[in-house]
Formats: structure tokens, sequence, C-alpha cells
């Protein structure tokens, strides 16, 4: 235990709902144990993960920071190993559901200290996938505290973890230039990195600017979110269209991929709109005109489609050291939302 802010016994679902000095003292635990070591304090612990969804930096990051301080991991995948469960409060469960969900959360309480989940929502439509069900259905049934690995609205410990690379890499953050730049993908990829990176620069005090083609705003209840939190932290965020406005004076160039809101329920709609942008992927030129921008990336990366090889493999590039920051991070959090 140290002393400051506590966050013993929290949910982390979204950076919303940490403070900058809260979100801070995490990373700066997490930089202490890269140079000091960290020991067992986990040893007796346990932590129970659900996959709904694919994933390899998330999962092997949450399970050998667990395990490296000495607690018990266990890894479940929805369809494969869990019963199917119902999502709805009082249905009468006479159909495909095996387990209801309130019953899952409480059950793996008695096992686990944390439950980590990731579920990318598959309801086809915005305003019931943004209400990320599975995630707040375990929060509401759970007796332990839940992580977020990735759900439709947010990524936190992407975005915790990226923090700790843009302070190791730039220092202070206040007044840095962070470009989140909207990169053409063949598929329509979730929300969830955009908005959690998004909420972690206004957080701390970046100016974000946040490049798309028209039709692929964020979430409007989270826009709405980042403008509150930039103008309270002395941030500044701004929209701009053009990719090689948004990127010239950047620190960092962070591209991500997302789909259209506005299309979610009408996968064709949406991919023929998302088309038109094929060429806008980050390339070699690009990062020339921004006067030495580091670029990021959460990944994975489709090479030479979001991004050219040359920039994913260039000197400036952090996508390595931000997947392997995603350990550090995840160590600081679980010890810091255990208490130990
Ligand atoms: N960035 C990230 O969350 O990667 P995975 O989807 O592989 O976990």
């Amino acid at each position: 235990m140290r002393d400051g802010p506590s966050i013993t016994g929290r949910d982390v679902v979204t950076l919303d709902t940490f403070s900058a000095e809260e979100i801070r003292a995490v990373i700066e635990r997490a930089r202490a144990h890269k140079t000091v070591g960290h020991g067992s304090p986990l040893r007796g612990r346990s932590l129970a993960m659900v996959f709904f969804d694919p994933s390899l930096r998330t999962r092997a990051s949450f399970a050998i920071a667990f395990s490296s301080l000495g607690g018990t991991v266990i890894d479940m995948v929805a369809g494969r190993d869990l019963w199917a469960l119902e999502m709805q409060e009082g249905a009468v469960m006479d159909d495909l559901a095996d387990e209801h969900v309130q019953d899952a959360a409480r059950v793996l309480s008695e096992y686990a200290d944390i439950i980590a989940i990731r579920a990318l929502g598959k309801e086809g439509d915005w305003a019931r996938d943004r209400r990320d069900r599975v995630i707040v259905s375990f929060q509401k049934h759970a007796t332990v505290p839940i992580f977020n690995m990735e759900s439709v609205l947010d990524h936190p410990c992407q975005a915790w973890g990226d923090a700790l690379t843009l302070e190791e890499e730039l220092g202070d953050l206040p007044g840095r230039k962070l470009t989140l730049a909207w990169a053409y993908h063949p598929k329509a990829r979730p929300l969830a990195v955009p908005h959690g990176i998004s909420m972690m620069a206004c957080k701390l005090g970046m100016d974000l600017t946040i490049s798309h083609p028209d039709g692929f705003p964020l979430d409007a209840r989270v826009q709405q979110s980042l403008e509150h939190t930039a103008a309270t932290s002395g941030g500044s965020l701004r929209s701009v269209s053009s990719l090689e406005e948004a990127v010239d004076g950047a620190d960092v160039v962070y591209a991500a991929s997302w789909g259209s809101i506005d299309r979610h329920g009408s996968p064709e709609k949406e991919r023929s709109m998302r088309e038109q942008h094929r060429e806008r992927r980050i390339t070699a030129a690009l990062m020339a005109s921004t006067n030495g921008a580091r670029f990021m990336h959460a990944m994975p990366i489709r090479r030479n489609v979001e991004v050219d090889d040359a920039v994913v493999d260039a000197p400036g590039s952090l996508v390595v050291r931000q997947a392997g920051n995603r350990l550090h991070i995840q160590r600081a959090l679980f010890q810091e939302v255990l208490g130990v």
C-alpha cells in the first residue's frame, strides 16, 4: 500500500470515473515497478477473465500481470467454456440461454477477487449496443471489482497503458498535442479505443485533435463528456476533417479505425460509406510532414491498409512499447484495486 489517492475496490470500466490524480498515481506505480520490481503481493488472489471476443494483448497482459504477482488466473471463452448467458432481467429462460448473468456473476465472485470481461456487443443497434449490457450486468451482480477488457464504449486499460507510454516519451502531458487519426480498415472496428484514448488525453490536459471523415463521429454522449473533461482539465479538443491539417504540429499521431455509428445496424450501408475512404492511410509522407511526431496504434494493425510498414517500423513508432506497457500498467492497476 502507498499514500495518495486510492482506487481500492473500484471497477475499472472507463477512465471517466477516475480523476487525473488517480490516473497519474497508477502510472507512477507502474513506472516505479519497472525499475524496482514487484514481488508476489497477489499470492492467494485470483482473476477470472471472460472473453466474448478475441484478444492477444489484453488477454496476455492481464494473465501475465496477475500471475507474475503471485496470483491465479482462469481464462474462459464465452460460447466455448461458459454456459450460454441470459442478459435480460426477469427473463423466462425457455430459449437458448442456460444460465443467467446474475448467477454467473455472483458465483464467479465466490472464486475470484477480480472479474474481467471483454464484450464488444452484437445487438446490431447502436442505442442498444452502447448500453454495454454484458459489462453493466456483471457490475450490477458481481460482488468483486469488474475490469473492462474492451467493451462497445471503452477500453480503459489500453488508454491507461498508453498514458504511461506517452509520459515516458514526452514527459509532462498537459499542453502536448495528440492527434487521433481515423484510418481506413476493411472492417467496422469498435469505438472503444478512440473513446478511451480521447478520454485519457482530455483527462490529462492534452490538446486533442480528432480527425475523421464525415459520418464517423464518436458517440454523441461520449463527445459531450470529452468536451466537459477537456474544459475542466485545461486541455483542449477540436475536430478537423483534413488528415494533413490534423497532424500539423502534432507531438503524437495516434491511428485508429472505427465504424459509422449512424449505420451501425446496416452493415452493407456502413461498408459502402467506409469504402469511400480506402485511401485514408497513415503514410510515411504524412508523418514526414509533422516535424517528428511519434506514431501510436493500439494494435492489431492492418499493415499497408491503415498504416504503411515504413511508419509502423520507423524509429518514432511506439506501437510495441505501447503493447509492452499494457503489462506494466496492469500490474499496477491490479495492486491498486486490490489494495496491496
Ligand atoms: N489493443 C488490444 O486490446 O489488443 P487485443 O485486441 O489483441 O487485446
